[in-house]
């Protein structure tokens, strides 16, 4: 599985991708207005970082709009793809920016039918937040899920990729992995939170003990 970090703050960015473990960043609207900045300006910084894709969302709201404002993002940099949140304006103008070779991150999907729809307009990535079906007592990885299963189903729509978004604990990344998502894309807590267990911190913490009872100070 690939793994995105889900942020538009540079540290994180850049600490995470020293980790050797990262294949690109999305950002949104609120991630990007936490920096105080906006995201012309952020996702062209973020390519000097990470060498893959990077989501870049558009503001616009009619699919004219945003295939003008899409295709200005497109051009900041190879590997930004353009996110634009489900709608019926967004299916057109995604149909418009694949034909154009811009790749699409077709982002706020809640079903499997938005999914499904995404993908036939040419999406080459949808999003299904998990976390915020979770919030509404729904079960968002039974919704991953089935929209992996359902894209499985066919070869034309094989090249669109599912990121698992919205995530919220390592749960919900281990079970974005065990159904065999192809992407997660993982706030920079969480991503802390993979890392460390209490024993191994106790078990390096032991070792360096007992070598140093015969050795002297390891460092
Ligand atoms: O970037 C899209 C998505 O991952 C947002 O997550 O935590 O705001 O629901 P969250």
């Amino acid at each position: 599985m690939k793994i995105f970090i889900d942020t538009a703050n540079l540290d994180m960015i850049r600490e995470i991708n020293s980790w050797g473990i990262l294949d690109g960043v999305t950002t949104n609207p609120s991630l990007i207005a936490k920096e105080n900045t906006d995201t012309p300006t952020r996702v062209r910084e973020i390519a000097k970082i990470v060498d893959g894709p990077i989501s870049a969302e558009c503001m616009a709201t009619d699919w004219e709009q945003m295939v003008t404002e899409g295709e200005k993002l497109a051009a900041i940099h190879p590997n930004i793809n353009v996110k634009l949140p489900m709608c019926v304006d967004s299916l057109k103008a995604t149909k418009i920016l694949a034909d154009k070779g811009i790749r699409v991150n077709m982002t706020l999907i809640f079903s499997s039918s938005q999914a499904l729809l995404a993908a036939k307009a040419g999406a080459r990535y949808v999003s299904p937040f998990i976390g915020r079906l979770d919030d509404i007592g729904a079960h968002g990885t039974d919704t991953l899920a089935e929209i992996l299963q359902i894209l499985r189903n066919y070869d034309q729509l094989s090249d669109t990729e599912v990121i698992a978004a919205s995530i919220r604990n390592p749960t919900h990344v281990l079970e974005a992995a065990e159904l065999g998502c192809d992407i997660a894309t993982i706030p920079y807590n969480i991503l802390k939170l993979m890392v460390s267990h209490p024993k191994t911190d106790e078990g390096i913490a032991k070792f360096k003990a007992d070598y140093e009872k015969v050795n002297g100070p390891s460092q």
